[in-house]
């Protein structure tokens, strides 16, 4: 029985796999149930490079917040956070901008109950359950109980979660109101898989997702460009995640030869626009 563990709400149905856990278990972490190896496996079966490509994603993020400290950003908003796992965004920031503020959001309740367990007594460091579609309660949780003040910069982080918003809940609406939120000289960093090389192979990933609490989706480059209204990229621009910005030695000893279309992953970094 994997139930009553300190991780592990009592009231969520174990048997319905979870992204957040799924996505664990592909980083080999171990806050993940039966059944959501089991749908792991499967969408495995049909992508093989899974585990290389969410390692490539936890290495963008860390990268892209590197630079966002080095921009002198001190307040971050990471929506879609997941269950806490190496190189978690206060790590990096603490490791590179001390004194930055970080308010993790997840609607996943075991995302939520270890993230909270683990960093309750992190200082700058906040933890909210809420559903990013919802901007408004967010922001307002984000600045009342995490601290952010909204008429200073601040890196919104929507790294492998925008997937999970469907066209029916208007992605774009929901990323523009917290650009709407935000001061000109904050920043939005995005990582979204695409479909762009790979349709039926994404597709048949897609059809295993669909059996999850999240069901998620792939976009074409084009269609994650515009989530960037209002922002200016930065250098590289919006481009396949091993190349924005990589470590030299890393691009030489990548796990999949740099092959773009196995990791189907793309990402960018924006500046909000006056
Ligand atoms: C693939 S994981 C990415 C985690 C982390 N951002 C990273 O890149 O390492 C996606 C996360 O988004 C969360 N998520 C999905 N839809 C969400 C929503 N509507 N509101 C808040 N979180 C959501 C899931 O619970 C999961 O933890």
């Amino acid at each position: 029985m994997e139930h009553g563990l300190a991780w592990s709400p009592d009231d969520i149905d174990i048997e319905r796999p979870s992204v957040a856990r799924m996505y664990d278990y592909f980083l080999g972490g171990s806050h993940n149930f039966a059944s959501d190896r089991e749908l792991a496996k499967r969408a495995q079966a049909v992508f093989p490079d899974a585990p290389h490509v969410v390692r490539a994603n936890r290495l963008f993020l860390g990268r892209a917040v590197a630079a966002l400290c080095a921009l002198g950003v001190d307040q971050f908003l990471d929506l879609g956070s997941g269950i806490p796992t190496v190189g978690n965004v206060h790590e990096v920031v603490a490791a590179h901008r001390p004194g930055a503020r970080t308010v993790y959001v997840d609607s996943d309740p075991v995302a939520f109950a270890h993230a909270s367990a683990l960093l309750e007594d992190t200082e700058r460091v906040t933890v909210v359950h809420a559903d990013l579609r919802n901007p408004e309660a967010v922001l307002r949780d984000a600045v009342a109980v995490g601290g952010l003040d909204l008429s200073l910069p601040v890196a919104v982080l929507l790294v492998s979660v925008l997937p999970f918003i469907p066209e029916e809940d208007d992605p774009a609406r929901i990323v523009a109101a917290y650009r709407d939120a935000t001061v000109p000289g904050s920043y939005l960093a995005i990582s979204h898989g695409t479909n762009d090389y790979r349709p039926k192979q994404v597709g048949e990933v897609e059809t295993v997702y669909a059996k999850t609490t999240q069901p998620g989706v792939f976009r074409s480059k084009a269609e994650v460009e515009r989530f960037f209204d209002g922002y200016e990229l930065l250098e590289p621009g919006l481009v396949d995640i091993i190349h924005w910005r990589p470590e030299p030695e890393a691009l030489q000893a990548d796990p999949l030869g740099g092959d773009v279309a196995r990791y189907s992953l793309i990402a960018g970094v924006g500046r909000r626009q006056a």
